[in-house]
């Protein structure tokens, strides 16, 4: 029998992870379907109780979900505690399992796919939201040094603290990164759905400095600055988002799926 799996968000039309997914199982010979599901704003438990009554097996869950998801969990993995989000659920008799694969994603994405090495890399991350707040504790535990700048300099403050005891993570405004030089920076925020740009100085890349976006299918304001002031390698989010679909596929169907030829296959659309 075929298993049902969707990604629920608002809004999800454009979503990539239907086709990711399906490439995932023709590729590892897995039947199971996979739709995108719009969830009314205010009808997020709902739309998870129709579903599991319905026989799904699980879901990824997108913006604005993600932290609804980690609510409506009954257990929750290490990975979705430090992001304080989940974006991988799992329907297991009455439980519901949530993970979040966001980090790893990343991870994998920038050492795996771009090549680029963290361990005692200095990065800067844009914006203290829950996309920010999704990748801070792997980039942290990979050995890499944060500063995290956010507009609302409280919300950056907040996710710095989560790492007292641990190490240090340092909140900034933006105004205070002038003269810094940081080996990666990442675009958290949502800037780039506006097409705008946080109010970065210049001179912030070192050589040979990697510049990611993790906003997909848009050269964003942040990507063509990052060209121009000479970051020697620029990324998006697309391997981000395929590597989060194979770590959550892999959960559901205890089979990884080789991402490479997807990627390859999203670039070609
Ligand atoms: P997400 O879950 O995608 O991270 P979010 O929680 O709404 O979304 O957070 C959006 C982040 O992008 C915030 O850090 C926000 O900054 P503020 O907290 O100061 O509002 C940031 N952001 C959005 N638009 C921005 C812009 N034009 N310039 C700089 N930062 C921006």
């Amino acid at each position: 029998m075929t298993d049902k799996y969707a990604v629920i968000g608002n809004p999800i039309s454009h979503s990539k992870s239907p086709f990711i997914h399906k490439m995932f199982a023709q590729q590892t010979g897995q039947d199971i379907s996979y739709e995108a599901i719009e969830s009314p704003l205010e009808g997020f438990a709902e739309t998870i109780a129709r579903l599991r009554a319905e026989g799904y097996k699980g879901c990824n869950v997108t913006v604005p979900f993600k932290f609804e998801a980690y609510q409506l969990a009954t257990q929750r993995s290490g990975r979705a505690n430090d992001a304080n989000a989940v974006n991988t659920l799992i329907f297991e008799g009455d439980q519901i399992l949530g993970d979040n694969t966001d980090g790893v994603g990343l991870l994998a994405d920038i050492e795996k796919n771009i090549q680029y090495p963290l361990f005692l890399k200095d990065a800067l991350i844009l914006g203290a939201g829950g996309a920010a707040a999704g990748v801070m504790w792997p980039l942290f535990n990979a050995g890499v040094g944060i500063i995290v700048a956010n507009r609302t300099l409280e919300k950056a403050q907040t996710l710095a603290d989560a790492f007292e005891g641990a190490g240090t993570v340092f909140a900034k405004r933006y105004e205070d990164l002038a003269g810094r030089r940081f080996d990666i920076v990442i675009n958290a925020t949502s800037s780039g759905l506006s097409d705008e740009l946080p109010p970065l100085p210049d001179g912030l890349f070192k050589p040979g400095a990697l510049a990611y976006d993790m906003m997909y299918g848009k050269d964003t304001p942040f990507l063509k600055f990052a060209r121009a002031q000479g970051a020697a390698v620029i990324a998006d989010g697309l391997g981000m988002l395929v590597e989060q679909a194979a770590t959550s596929f892999a959960l559901w169907r205890k089979v990884r799926p080789d991402t490479q030829p997807v990627l390859d296959a999203l670039h070609k659309l």
